[in-house]
C-alpha cells in the first residue's frame, strides 16, 4: 500500500474569528429588507468590508453605491455597519427615502457619546484612522471643528487645544488594542483632566480576535488572516501576528495564497477578520488540503455569544 506523499502540517485556527454580532446584524438587515421590499434594495457603502459578502448580496438584489445621490427616488436604502454622518439620514428624510440603518450598535454608542461630550462643552480628541468610514461617520455626529483626529502618540504631542481642561476622547471600534492603550496613556499624561470611556471604545469582537491571534502567533511559522485590505480590524490582526515575530499575510480568498509562503512552514495559523464569513476559512483549509495533510486544531481564547437586535419593523419580516 502506497503512503500519502503529502507533507503534514499543523494548522492552528484562532477562535473567536470571523463574523461579529454587528456584521451578522448588518447582513441580515439587507437580506430582510430585500424580502420585505423586494429587489432592488440600495446599500450606501459596502455593508461590511468583504467582497464575498457584497457579491452574495448583489445576487439577491442589493445595489451598492457610495453616496445617497446615487439612490433613485422611491427605493429603500440601507446604511452600512460602519455608521454614517448625521447629514446622510437627514438627506434621506428630505428626499422621502425609506432607510434602514445597519450601523453597529457599538458604533452608535460612540456616536451618542460624541454628542454628549460636545453638549457638555468638551472638545473631542478622536483616536482613529483617517478616511475610514467609521471615522467619517463619527465626525459627522457633531459640528465641524468639535473633534480632532489623532492616529499616533506623535499626533498627541502635536495637539494644541484651545482649552486643555475641556477635553474628552473617544476611539474607533476596530483599533489595535496595544497601540490605542499607548495613545490613551499619552493623552492622559498630557491632559490629566481629559474625560473618556473606561479604557477605550474598541469593541469586544476586535479585542477578542486580536487576543486570539496573539495566542497562536508565537507557535506558528506563518499566520494567514482572511479579510479585505480596507477592513481595519483585519489589518490589525496581521499587525498583531507580526509583532509576535511571526510572518503574516492578509488574503481575501484561498486563491491569493502564494504557495511559496508555505516553504518551511510546519505550523500555520489561521484567522479571519470580523467581516469575513466562515465559508472563506473552509475554502482556505480545502485549498491547503490539496497539498498537505492537515492536523487542524482550534485554539479558543473567548466564548462569544453576542447578538444584536434587528431594527423594529424588520424582526417580523
Ligand atoms: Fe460592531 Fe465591532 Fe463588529 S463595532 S460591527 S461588533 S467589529
Amino acid at each position: 500500500q502506497q503512503k500519502s506523499e503529502k507533507p503534514r502540517i499543523s494548522l492552528l485556527v484562532a477562535a473567536p474569528r470571523g463574523f461579529c454580532a454587528g456584521v451578522d446584524r448588518a447582513i441580515k438587515i439587507v437580506e430582510l429588507a430585500i424580502e420585505k421590499y423586494g429587489a432592488p434594495v440600495y446599500v450606501r457603502h459596502e455593508i461590511v468590508h468583504n467582497r464575498y459578502v457584497v457579491d452574495e448580496l448583489k445576487k439577491l438584489g442589493a445595489v451598492f453605491v457610495e453616496e445617497l445621490d446615487e439612490v433613485p427616488d422611491g427605493v429603500p436604502v440601507v446604511f452600512s455597519a460602519h455608521g454614517v454622518p448625521k447629514a446622510v439620514p437627514h438627506k434621506a428624510e428630505e428626499r422621502g427615502l425609506e432607510y434602514l440603518d445597519a450601523t453597529c450598535p457599538l458604533v452608535s454608542k460612540v456616536h451618542r457619546q460624541a454628542e454628549r461630550q460636545v453638549e457638555a462643552g468638551r472638545h473631542i480628541i478622536f483616536v482613529g484612522h483617517e478616511n475610514h468610514p467609521e471615522v467619517i461617520g463619527t465626525f459627522g455626529q457633531v459640528d465641524e471643528g468639535m473633534m480632532t483626529l489623532v492616529e499616533t502618540v506623535e499626533d498627541v504631542a502635536a495637539l494644541n487645544p484651545d482649552d486643555p481642561e475641556k477635553l474628552s476622547f473617544l476611539t474607533q471600534t476596530t483599533l489595535s488594542v496595544d497601540d490605542t492603550r499607548a495613545i490613551v496613556e499619552a493623552l492622559q499624561a498630557r491632559f490629566p483632566s481629559i474625560v473618556g470611556p473606561k479604557g477605550e471604545d474598541i469593541c469586544y469582537a476586535t479585542s477578542n480576535r486580536q487576543e486570539a491571534v496573539k495566542s497562536i502567533a508565537k507557535s506558528c511559522d506563518l499566520v494567514l488572516v482572511i479579510g479585505a485590505p480596507n477592513s481595519s480590524n483585519s489589518l490589525r490582526l496581521v499587525e498583531v501576528a507580526e509583532r509576535e515575530g511571526t510572518d503574516s499575510y492578509l488574503i481575501q480568498r484561498a486563491d491569493e495564497i502564494d504557495m511559496a509562503w508555505m516553504e518551511g512552514v510546519g505550523t500555520l495559523g489561521l484567522t479571519a477578520g470580523a467581516s469575513a464569513p466562515e465559508i472563506l476559512v473552509r475554502e482556505v483549509v480545502n485549498r491547503l488540503e490539496e497539498r498537505y495533510v492537515i492536523d487542524e486544531q482550534k485554539i479558543e481564547t473567548a466564548d462569544e455569544r453576542m447578538v444584536f437586535k434587528l431594527p423594529r419593523g424588520l424582526e417580523a419580516a
